[in-house]
């Protein structure tokens, strides 16, 4: 296919088909979309303490997220020096060094090269091998907002703050509800046999699917809102590098909507006290209340309210998760588990719960997603789907009006452009950031060398 034109149609919301299961595109997408965005690896609560470590993988290269005896975060490129061994093999742990199982070349936490097996006789010594100034490779770029850790492949990325945009607006409802911000557990990782953009443009924007695809979380109660009249009463909203959809809540004061959510009184007091009185009035004014999101590329958010156990009473959760391409029909899911870290322990193991059941590997929600994505992308592979435009228009009319006006300010404090109802408007928001990566390839990259100056 004509690439300018497959990317025009994607443009228009008109899919071709085959970009959800194509070796080239996937190749493509390799080089200039996660060759350049910034890509999500882990929350600064998960190695809290120095020398605590997380192993994090950006498609093929694994990255040691570690914190130094100085406190500062590096994520530093998990091949050795000397023949390229994967010098950590964990996946997490702490550790003041890391040897390298191979030759035994071993490094400190920030990456330096201390130890080196038989210098004197092998190399000569530091005459023969400067060990001093040789360090693990560092990712490109790092970078980190509300504890949230970030890497580039792109030396040149602008700073993380600027590429979210207007986003930054709604993360905070997903990981500041108190000065303290979110901590996480997990992640729990699995592989679905499903393009990596399926679920992040379903989290982005797909409130339509909800009614039909989880029929039968509705049917046994477990979730009061996913009715097809409730879900049309929300908007989605898109903003700077990122959307998602809402909730329309009941009518009621700031904090009788965050109770109706299932918010304990000390945790809503909190929040009043973080959020800005946008963001409060998004909740409290207007009556919307953030549910999934997605992040470009291939971040998602989930905050969501289901009934705990036969009780009347709701529980939210709020979940993170990265769609981690492997092929371009596989993806593996890391999916953690975040909570306000000042959240009063019972309310942590209920939501914690409340999470499992729902989004976890084995959750219901889960269960009913994949399905369709798996299916979706097996048929995307074979040949009559190179002929076919899915139609992603939903929303738009045949002249790209849309069939409902944006919201004005006085109906939606946020920023970015919200629109109540179904519509498709997050789905080609995120395809077109896909579509401006696809389209020309990334900076020049950085000169490959060994070792760095720490
Ligand atoms: Fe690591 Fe040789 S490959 S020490
Ligand atoms: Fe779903």
């Amino acid at each position: 296919t004509d690439q300018s034109s497959l990317l025009e149609d994607v443009r228009r919301g008109m899919i071709p088909a085959h970009i959800y299961n194509d070796e080239e595109v996937f190749r493509l997408e390799s080089e200039r979309v996660f060759g350049r965005a910034w890509v999500f690896v882990g929350h600064e609560s998960e190695i809290p303490q120095p020398g605590d470590y997380v192993v994090r993988r950006v498609q093929e290269d694994s990255f040691i997220v570690s914190r130094g005896e100085d406190h500062r975060i590096r994520a530093l490129f998990n091949m050795c020096l000397h023949r390229g061994m994967q010098v950590c093999r964990a996946e997490m742990g702490n550790a003041s060094h890391f040897r390298c199982p191979y030759h035994g070349w071993s490094y400190r936490n920030d990456g330096r090269l201390v130890g080196l097996p038989f210098h004197k006789e092998a190399y000569g010594g530091e005459a023969g091998f400067r060990r001093k100034s040789q360090t693990l490779l560092p990712a490109p770029a790092l970078d980190t907002y509300n504890g949230l850790i970030f890497i580039s492949m792109d030396p040149d990325a602008p700073p993380l703050r600027e590429y979210l945009g207007d986003f930054a607006f709604y993360l905070d409802y997903y990981t500041k509800q108190s000065p303290s911000g979110i901590e996480l557990r997990g992640p729990q990782r699995w592989r679905i046999k499903a393009n990596w953009k399926i679920g992040a443009e379903n989290f982005a924007g797909d409130m339509y699917h909800t009614p039909q695809t989880h029929t039968s979380v509705v049917e046994i109660g477990l979730f009061r809102e996913p009715k097809a009249e409730k879900r049309k009463d929300g908007c989605t909203y898109w903003a700077g590098n990122g959307g998602g959809t809402t909730y329309k809540l009941p009518p009621g004061t700031l904090e009788e909507r965050l109770r109706y959510v299932g918010y304990p009184d000390e945790m809503i007091e909190r929040m009043t006290r973080v959020w800005t009185q946008e963001q409060l009035d998004v909740v409290g004014r207007d009556g919307f209340m953030v549910s999934a999101a997605s992040v470009f590329p291939n971040m998602s958010f989930v905050h969501n309210w289901p009934r705990v156990e036969d009780s009347d009473d709701v529980l939210p959760f709020i979940s993170i998760r990265t769609w981690q391409p492997v092929g371009p029909d596989e993806t593996e899911v890391l999916s953690w588990f975040a909570v306000d870290a000042e959240a009063p322990e019972e309310f942590k193991a209920l939501s914690y719960k409340a999470y499992l059941m729902c989004f976890g590997s084995t959750g219901m929600f889960e269960q009913d997603d994949v399905e369709n994505w798996v299916s979706l992308t097996n048929t995307a592979g074979g040949s009559m789907a190179r002929r076919l435009l899915l139609n992603s228009r939903m929303g738009l009319l045949e002249d790209d009006a849309t069939v409902v006006p944006p919201l004005p300010s006085e109906q939606f404090s946020g920023p970015g452009e919200a629109y109540v109802g179904y519509g498709e408007y997050n789905q080609r928001h995120l395809l077109r950031r896909w579509a401006d990566h696809m389209e020309r390839p990334p900076g020049t990259a950085e000169q490959i060398r060994v070792g760095g100056d720490g």
